[in-house]
């Protein structure tokens, strides 16, 4: 384990030298986070997909631009908070050449926590916004069930409150001729969350 760093920028600078598991072998990038970091809201994603490694910012893919709608559906934008992952690289098997996305393993997110425990330590939100389960279950709980629990309010170590909403990729999933996937609820989410986090 790194010593502790104390500014954001030298936690990023570790974090990019990182080799603590697996997912260091075939990144392009370490996606650290983007945005403002003095906001009061920090939402944590599962982890960097395709275009995310390929640019170093994290929800820039498909997901991304639907979280940026639900951004821009409360009068929003990536100014305005600060955005990260649960864990830093792509995680991803790799069959005949070819890289196919999967969800982090539970050994993954462990050796990167160290990355988001002092990053979340350093930002010290007043409120965290956890989209999707793997992020739930690291900052919230372990067991979290995201589609009963979601739009709650829980405590954390790192912020006042916890908040976890439906991943966009899991919305646009779910998306259909007669369903938004659940879209509504991820701007209400982002709603709660952004009204706690002006709260005193
Ligand atoms: N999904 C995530 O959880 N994070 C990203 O950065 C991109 C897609």
């Amino acid at each position: 384990m790194e010593p502790h760093a104390t500014t954001l920028a030298e936690v990023k600078a570790q974090a990019e030298a990182c080799t603590a598991c697996r997912l260091a072998e075939r990144r392009r990038t370490v996606v650290f986070g983007v945005g403002n970091p003095q906001s009061p809201l920090v939402l944590v994603g599962e982890g960097p997909g395709e275009e995310e490694d390929r640019t170093g910012v994290p929800f820039v893919g498909r997901a991304g631009k639907l979280l940026d709608q639900a951004l821009m559906d409360n009068g929003l934008d990536r100014t305005d908070v600060y955005i990260c992952n649960t864990v830093k690289c792509r995680a991803c098997d790799w069959r005949d050449g070819k890289p196919y996305n999967r969800p982090p393993a539970p050994d993954e997110i462990a050796a990167c926590s160290q990355w988001l425990d002092q990053q979340l330590r350093i930002i010290a939100p007043k409120v965290i916004l956890c989209v999707g389960a793997p992020s739930a279950n690291t900052i919230i709980r372990k067991g979290f069930q995201i589609t009963k629990e979601r739009g709650k309010k829980f405590s954390c170590a790192y912020a006042k409150t916890a908040i976890a909403t439906l991943h966009p990729a899991y919305i646009l999933r779910q998306m259909g001729a007669k369903s938004d996937g659940g879209y509504s609820l991820l701007v209400e989410d982002i709603a709660l969350a952004w009204m706690e986090a002006q709260l005193g």
